[in-house]
């Protein structure tokens, strides 16, 4: 096989209360991406869809892993990668997470699959390192391995599936900026331990309501007293959109990985809908451009495309 072609999916990071720890994969959207292999050591990035993303390899988040791949082992083989983002760089629904991934998938496909999930995750992060100056795998571990996934720890990589009830899960993109690494440089770097006693207790009680499909702890557990109060400042109605759903019937939501899109969880697909309409009817009032999504759990993560998406 010489090239491939694959849908690399969006994905929540944090859930609410696992800042860097907990990560979902999205239904749609998703980008898309060719990957041919080439005879010489090189890496090739070729954008298709007029973001303003740098093509360097060292400087994009899908270059930067295909370059580690080539560093680490001595094979003469290179890689050109076409994308065609469909998520929104800077949304918070893990745009770079979706190229690194994407990437690294397509390659250890056209290799021969000599890598392990873990491997591909180990990989992509170099991807993120370039996107937001950190290692997290929030984004990454859910579009390689699908569904929900706890990221216990990162060095060493411990990464555990979390199975779920059935979820229908509306976003909220508003159509501001905001970088991930600020995002980062304004959390406070120390914590009381009453906030800490209370965000265990979320993640745990998040973990075992997916487990057992108890919506009720679920929807108690989507609590963060730590970061959201900090970030929920960068983006404009945010407070007023989770008070109104939760009014409407969702179990409950928050930010989208650093934001500024929004996510809410429901039971079923008319609570979702009458969550689109509150998201729409508020950010046309506040008059800011937005774009929402229904959408559902992707429990497999990236896959592999018969069709070539760029003829
Ligand atoms: N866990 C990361 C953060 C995800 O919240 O900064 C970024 O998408």
């Amino acid at each position: 096989m010489k090239e491939i072609n694959i849908q690399a999916p969006a994905t929540i990071a944090n859930l609410v209360c696992g800042f860097d720890v907990l990560g979902l994969c999205l239904d749609k959207p998703y980008d898309l991406m060719k990957v041919k292999l080439l005879d010489e050591r090189k890496v090739i990035i070729r954008s298709e869809d007029g973001y303003p993303l740098p093509t360097e390899p060292t400087q994009n988040t899908a270059g930067a892993p295909l370059l580690e791949i080539l560093s680490e082992t001595n094979l003469t083989i290179g890689f050109e990668v076409t994308i065609n983002k469909q998520i929104k760089p800077g949304s918070g629904i893990g745009s770079s997470a979706a190229s690194a991934a994407g990437a690294v998938f397509a390659a250890n496909c056209l290799m021969g699959n000599i890598y392990s999930k873990n491997d591909l995750v180990r990989l992509a992060m170099f991807g993120e390192k370039v996107a937001s100056g950190v290692k997290h795998a929030d984004n990454i571990a859910p579009c390689i391995f699908g569904g929900i996934t706890l990221i216990r720890s990162i060095f060493p990589l411990d990464i555990v599936s979390i199975s779920a009830p059935p979820l229908i899960i509306t976003l909220v993109h508003p159509q501001i900026e905001v970088r991930t690494s600020d995002a980062r440089q304004i959390l406070r770097k120390e914590v009381l331990l009453k906030d800490a006693i209370r965000q265990w207790g979320n993640i745990a009680g998040l973990v075992a309501g997916l487990m057992k499909g108890d919506y009720e702890l679920i929807g108690r557990s989507l609590e963060d007293v730590i970061i959201e109060p900090v970030r929920s400042m960068l983006i404009p109605g945010f407070d007023e959109v989770k008070e109104l759903c939760k009014q409407a019937g969702a179990l409950g939501g928050g930010i989208s990985g650093s934001g500024p899109s929004i996510f809410m969880m429901s039971r079923d697909l008319q609570t979702a809908s009458q969550v689109e309409k509150i998201m729409q009817d508020l950010y046309f009032k506040l008059d800011i451009p937005h774009h929402t999504y229904i959408t559902t759990i992707n429990p497999n993560g990236i896959s592999v495309q018969n069709d070539d998406h760029f003829p």
